[in-house]
């Protein structure tokens, strides 16, 4: 498959088509922030399989379709359900909603995730502002044939996430009721979970939340210029830390709990970008 600039275009002039307006902030929320979505004023819902050249879900807990309208006055696409290397995708698929997000003409992406806290001053219910990420499972989805238009084939990625919007969040989480960290998430390819011994090196090696997604999300806005802001719900504790099995139950259940306040949060973050 030739992953070409007219590639990623049909599904954005598709959307674009659709919605009728130009998105200022895109948006990929991760495992319990539903609520956040349903927020969404006049939604125009696009279900991911009706976008020609998009990618399906198939996780059960990630809803598959794209939620556009606005939130806190701000005019949003929203991907409700992501997508990740652990479902079989390629790395360079994993490109296409920020590709989207791009071409639509955004001015920011916001990414969020579930992971696990390998920090041990976090604990589950906390939220980290992802400030770096590491990555040394698996390939770029910046590789294979450099498509110019939407970036250089070599690229600067010391400030992915970045720093004003960093900034911004750090001052929204005051009052937000909210535990928020500022740090590295350490990406694992899953779909199993992490052994304790992962942990002990990913700790070792800098990480402070580990979790399964949003690295390719990120390479690719530093990629095409696109500002990109990301947070992580700490659902649980990372393998070895407590003396209990993981379970994608608790992740949800932690990610349910704080979901509300967590969203309240983010809707004063987006208001402000
Ligand atoms: N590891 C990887 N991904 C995760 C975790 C975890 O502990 N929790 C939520 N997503």
């Amino acid at each position: 498959m030739a992953y070409t600039y007219e590639y990623f275009k049909v599904s954005a002039d598709y959307v674009r088509e659709k919605i009728g307006f130009d998105p200022e902030i895109g948006m990929i929320l991760g495992s319990g922030c539903g609520p956040l979505a349903e927020q969404i004023e006049n939604p125009i819902v696009i279900p991911y399989e009706e976008i020609p050249h998009f990618l399906r879900s198939t996780v059960s807990t990630h809803a598959g379709k794209l939620i556009c309208g606005m939130l806190a006055g701000k005019r949003v696409v929203c991907m409700s359900g992501r997508f990740h290397s652990y479902e079989g995708y390629d790395f360079e698929q994993l490109t296409a909603p920020i590709r989207l997000f791009k071409l639509l003409g955004c001015r920011a992406a916001v990414l969020t995730n579930a992971a696990g806290g390998v920090n041990l001053g976090y604990k589950p219910g906390d939220v980290m502002i992802i400030n770096d990420q590491i990555k040394f499972n698996g390939a770029s989805p910046l590789r294979g044939p450099n498509v110019e238009a939407f970036g250089p084939r070599f690229f600067d990625v010391q400030q992915m996430y970045t720093p004003a919007l960093r900034q911004l969040a750090r001052e929204c989480a005051e009052g937000s009721g909210l535990t928020v960290h500022e740090g590295c998430y350490f990406f694992m390819p899953g779909p199993q979970f992490e052994t304790p011994a992962e942990i002990r090196a990913i700790r070792l090696l800098g990480g402070d939340a580990v979790g399964m997604s949003t690295v390719t999300e990120a390479l690719t806005a530093a990629h095409c210029g696109l500002p990109c802001l990301a947070f992580s719900v700490i659902t649980n504790m990372a393998a070895g830390i407590l003396d209990q099995p993981l379970t994608d139950e608790e992740v949800n259940e932690v990610g349910h709990v704080v979901a509300d306040r967590f969203s309240a949060y983010l809707k004063r973050v987006i208001e402000r970008i």
